[in-house]
């Protein structure tokens, strides 16, 4: 059964191309498109793409909204470590895209049920994300959709996992100045959307998006629900490659 479209670069330059591909396609056809982001190493060669090819005057972000799928709990815009920044940081502000339509969930709110509903309802309003973009986590996460006994449905809440904790101590000056929890669009957000884009790379990343794809459909392997949605581009360079 083929569940996912595969297509293997050279090297991370090369799927942000590949990848800057889609979304130069859907921008291009649908101005007003909503896509979803994500934040990582891996997108960025997508975004350095994206930034370049708009100068190029291939793609215009002026009526283009953006979601982004992820934001630690308890930080605000302006910290460095913040997910909102680093969209500020390496899209945002080289692009045209409208501050006010670019939305992160917010690391500071006080009514989390509150703020994760207001989430939901601003991509429902905006009529739905028409192309997420993906990374995984190595235990499989999608967004911060930790492994669990089931797939949650809408934005949350997450506690982290040690995996997950360790992996992005890399970005702050110690382990214990990492959150220890998230808000994060649900595995129910990330299938709504029309199309979905995963860019993956490196040779640690090769097993679980082995497991992802050609395992068994788990919770444990967040990611691996990706086999039930209808339109999923896997971008990987060769060394993530998982066949
Ligand atoms: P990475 O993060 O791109 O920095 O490896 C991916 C993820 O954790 O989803």
């Amino acid at each position: 059964m083929i569940h996912v479209r595969v297509m293997k670069a050279k090297n991370p330059e090369e799927m942000g191309k590949l990848a800057a591909d889609q979304f130069e396609a859907m921008i291009q056809t649908k101005p007003a498109c909503v896509i979803g982001l994500a934040t990582g190493s891996t997108p960025l060669p997508l975004y350095r793409e994206l930034i370049k090819r708009e100068q190029e005057g291939k793609i215009d972000f002026s009526r283009v909204r953006s979601a982004n799928l992820d934001e630690y709990k308890g930080l605000g815009p302006d910290h460095p470590q913040s997910y909102r920044k680093f969209m500020q940081e390496n899209l945002f502000d080289h692009i045209s895209i409208k501050p006010e339509n670019t939305i992160v969930p917010d690391g500071l709110a006080e009514d989390v049920q509150q703020m994760c509903a207001a989430y939901e309802q601003k991509i429902e309003e905006w009529g739905g994300v028409d192309l997420q973009l993906l990374g995984i986590g190595h235990d499989g996460h999608i967004g911060f959709n930790e492994p669990e006994d089931y797939f949650p449905g809408m934005t949350h809440e997450v506690q982290l996992t040690e995996m997950t904790i360790d992996a992005n101590k890399r970005f702050f000056d110690s382990v214990d100045d990492v959150p220890r929890a998230a808000f994060t669009m649900g595995i129910g957000t990330i299938m709504a959307a029309k199309k979905i884009v995963m860019v993956v790379t490196g040779a640690d990343k090769k097993e679980i998006l082995h497991k992802t794809f050609w395992g068994p459909v788990d919770p444990q392997v967040p990611a691996s629900i990706l086999q039930f949605h209808q339109d999923v581009t896997l971008i990987c360079d060769e060394a993530a490659y998982p066949l």
